[in-house]
């Protein structure tokens, strides 16, 4: 076939596809495998979102609410901000694109920490954009002096994912301030702040204080984490009005699908599940570190519900190791980390099991 395809385009590498667990189980002739490798919620959705969800399939003929109205009138009401300061996207990976679609001009800059989430620079070559990285400091925070550096005048914005995935690590508040009175007032920074339900409050960052300052600052935020609805697709951004607009004549007009309002609106309404989620994951969290602890590897501290192990050996073998029994966990080599795994908390039976697995493959593999 002859297809004229831009340099841009032809250098992108496919998303390596996760197999279902059903093939995985197939391949390595397994059965009733546990998988803490994508910092999903291991309690679920909130049943009343599934009730919600249910309720609506009569209504799958209709285009969707192209405004989000109710769940926008809720979420608002919620976070306490104004209707127009939210752009709602299909995952809030999809208000990563269109922030990238709406600012950044053909042949801009943006600026990002590695290693983070990989969807930054990936949807900036997609447009057609340049990323330069700047790398995290040794105790895996992002580096505010050396990303300031790099910003020069062709930079239009700066991804900082906070909590940091895969680290786990915040910015400490002041360090922020001080990093904000330092970059040029037309840079646009994007706080990406998926795992921040998990974050302690005191650590988090007051976004509307920047917003309402004028800053061109926008927060995404998702409902695929802490509200367990990932296959929903479900996110959002916090920012002032003109931006939210920007990305409003960017959009789709049905970005985001009915039965995603409704469940997401129910979602915001269960705050027991949400609760629940959190003081689950914060014991599951601090179990699973002592233990991991006990048997000799060096577990990071987060502020999400996923943390970073060092296991004194190839992490990617040990991942091999722990996938044939039946454990699926996420090897870090790709980020940079070869001697680390990365694992999501699970429920009670599921953070036993892994540690189990662990305990059997690092004495097989002889790493310590
Ligand atoms: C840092 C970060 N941002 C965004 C996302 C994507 O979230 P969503 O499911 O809302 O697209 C993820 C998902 O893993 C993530 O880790």
């Amino acid at each position: 076939m002859k297809l004229k395809v831009a340099p841009h385009i032809s250098s992108l590498v496919p998303y390596p596809p996760g197999k279902p667990i059903e093939e995985l189980e197939r391949e390595y002739g397994i059965s009733g495998s546990i998988k803490l490798a994508s910092n999903e919620n291991a309690w679920g959705p909130s049943p009343k979102a599934v009730e919600a969800v249910r309720n609506a399939l009569p209504g799958l003929h209709r285009y969707p609410d192209g405004s989000c109205h109710y769940l926008r009138e809720r979420l608002a009401a919620t976070l306490d901000v104004r209707p127009a300061e939210l752009v709602f996207g299909n995952g809030s990976n999809e208000i990563i694109g269109l922030l990238i679609a709406a600012f950044l001009q053909p042949g801009g800059e943006v600026v990002t920490s590695q290693p983070t989430f990989l969807m930054y620079q990936k949807l900036v070559q997609v447009q057609g954009g340049s990323t330069r990285v700047v790398p995290l400091t040794e105790s895996m925070h992002h580096d505010l002096e050396e990303i300031l550096a790099a910003v020069s005048a062709g930079t239009r914005l700066i991804f900082l994912d906070n909590p940091n995935n895969p680290t786990g690590t915040v910015i400490d508040r002041d360090d922020f301030a001080a990093f904000m009175a330092q970059l040029p007032e037309d840079v646009i920074v994007v706080l990406d702040e998926a795992y921040v339900d998990f974050t302690d409050p005191g650590k988090r960052i007051d976004v509307m204080a920047y917003i309402r300052g004028g800053r061109p600052l926008a927060a995404l935020r998702t409902f695929s984490k802490a509200y367990g609805l990932s296959g929903l697709r479900l996110g959002y951004g916090i920012m002032d009005a003109e931006m939210a607009d920007y990305l409003d004549r960017v959009r789709q007009p049905f970005n985001v699908n009915s039965l995603a309002q409704v469940g997401g609106l129910a979602a915001l309404a269960d705050e027991e599940h949400y609760r629940m989620t959190l003081e689950k994951s914060r014991a599951g969290i601090e179990w699973l570190s002592r233990e991991v602890a006990k048997l000799g590897c060096r577990p990071m501290e987060t502020n999400t519900n996923f943390f970073l192990i060092d296991v004194g050996g190839d992490g990617r073998k040990l991942y091999q190791h722990m996938l044939q029994q039946g454990v699926i966990v996420r090897p870090m080599q790709a980020y940079g980390y070869p001697d680390y795994i990365r694992i999501t908390v699970g429920r009670t039976a599921e953070n036993r099991r892994f540690v189990a697995a662990l305990a059997k493959s690092l004495q097989e593999l002889g790493y310590g």
